[in-house]
């Protein structure tokens, strides 16, 4: 299948190709900006009074058994090539108990729907059959929404075979590449249409800014079942345009240090969600820049359900099966010995007073 005879918008398998090379080899941090999780240490307990073995982080989520709260975050999708990097992750994600979250689908939706089955798996969106068990989450950009109605989006989850659906705020991202989508005017109301519309949950993400506490309140009373911070100190999106094309250079250089780092996006959108009771149901997913357990255990215990790594599991994703499982199993042991060495025996005891700030 040629993934390249695309109908609305020919340059999206290239661009998805270059993201992955560039997120592979390029310097795509921020200059500056840190994720805020430095400023914050575990208290490190030496009389745990408990087995290793005895600490137990699984949790349930929409009708699947997690072994521990971590997310393997949105990535690829849309290119040939990402197909043996979502299987790989799928793999572990499979070997692991974790979540996996696919790359955008917008691709899939601009396919005859005859061709969406044949395309998934040419694509990489296609990977229950190696990950049955496995809290699996479609993708789409929201601004897409303006196209694709609530039955595509419905669609798309189907054609994943995903258990929900992550749609991504990316502004900045958007307004630096050329000929990108910032028609961000009534995003609000589509998102609060989906909700109401789809039977699977709907989480809404940033990819690398993270959301504003007023985006979360926003969120929350738009009937979301998810938010992922996705906050800054990790991969910067501008940058990422930026080495696509020297004029998106030029603009995404002053993007360098923007957004609000991870630990103070979990932190506000954890405060927004307690203040209304409506909103306690919402699951808080914290992600951006999380380099190993210990930064995902720090992300728990601020306030998060589910911490999610995206570009540090890529390079292992690239190198295949193996490479992915290993990396995801080192990534589960420092949670799980985190949380056992700083007293906790279940995700219900990450709570903030096994941090201390240094800031
Ligand atoms: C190669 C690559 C592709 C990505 N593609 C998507 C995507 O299709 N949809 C999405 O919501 N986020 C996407 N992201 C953003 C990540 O899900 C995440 O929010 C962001 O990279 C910040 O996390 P990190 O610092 O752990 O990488 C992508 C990230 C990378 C590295």
């Amino acid at each position: 299948m040629a993934v390249g005879q695309l109908p609305t918008d020919p340059d999206l398998p290239g661009r998805k190709r270059d993201h992955l090379r560039i997120a592979l080899t390029g310097d795509v941090g921020f200059a500056t900006l840190t994720t805020g999780l430095e400023r914050h240490r575990v208290r490190a307990r030496a009389l745990p009074e408990r087995d290793l073995a005895d600490v137990d982080l699984s949790l349930a989520l929409w009708g699947r058994r997690l072994a521990a709260p971590l997310l393997i975050s949105c990535m690829t999708g849309g290119t040939s090539e990402a197909g043996p990097v979502n299987r790989a992750l799928a793999t572990a994600a499979q070997a692991h108990g974790v979540a996996l979250g696919l790359g955008s689908g917008r691709v899939l939706l601009e396919a005859a729907p005859a061709r969406r089955a044949e395309l998934a798996a040419a694509a990489g969106f296609a990977v229950r059959d190696i990950a049955p068990d496995v809290l699996l989450l479609a993708n789409l950009g929201a601004v897409q929404l303006h196209t694709h109605g609530p039955a595509a989006c419905a669609d798309l989850v189907a054609a994943c075979g995903a258990d929900a659906l992550v749609l991504h705020l990316n502004a900045v991202q958007e307004a630096v590449q050329p000929r990108g989508d910032t028609g961000f005017a009534g995003l609000l109301e589509r998102i609060a249409a989906t909700c109401a519309a789809l039977d699977a949950p709907v989480v809404v993400k940033e990819v690398g800014f993270g959301l504003a506490p007023e985006d979360v309140a926003a969120l929350a009373a738009a009937g979301v079942a998810g938010i992922d911070v996705a906050g800054a100190g990790g991969t910067n999106w501008a940058r990422i345009e930026g080495a696509r094309d020297d004029r998106a250079g030029r603009v995404a250089a002053a993007f360098a240090d923007w957004g609000w780092p991870t630990a103070q996006a979990v932190t506000a959108a954890r405060a927004v969600l307690d203040r209304h009771a409506a909103a306690r149901r919402v699951v808080l997913v914290a992600s951006g820049g999380l380099r190993d357990g210990v930064d995902a255990l720090k992300a728990l215990c601020l306030g998060a359900d589910l911490a999610g790594v995206a570009r540090g599991l890529l390079a292992a994703g690239a190198a295949g099966p193996d490479a992915a499982v290993e990396a995801v199993g080192v990534l589960v042991d420092q949670l799980r010995i985190g949380a056992w060495a700083a007293g906790a025996g279940a995700v219900t005891e990450l709570t903030p007073d096994r941090l201390e700030n240094l800031a």
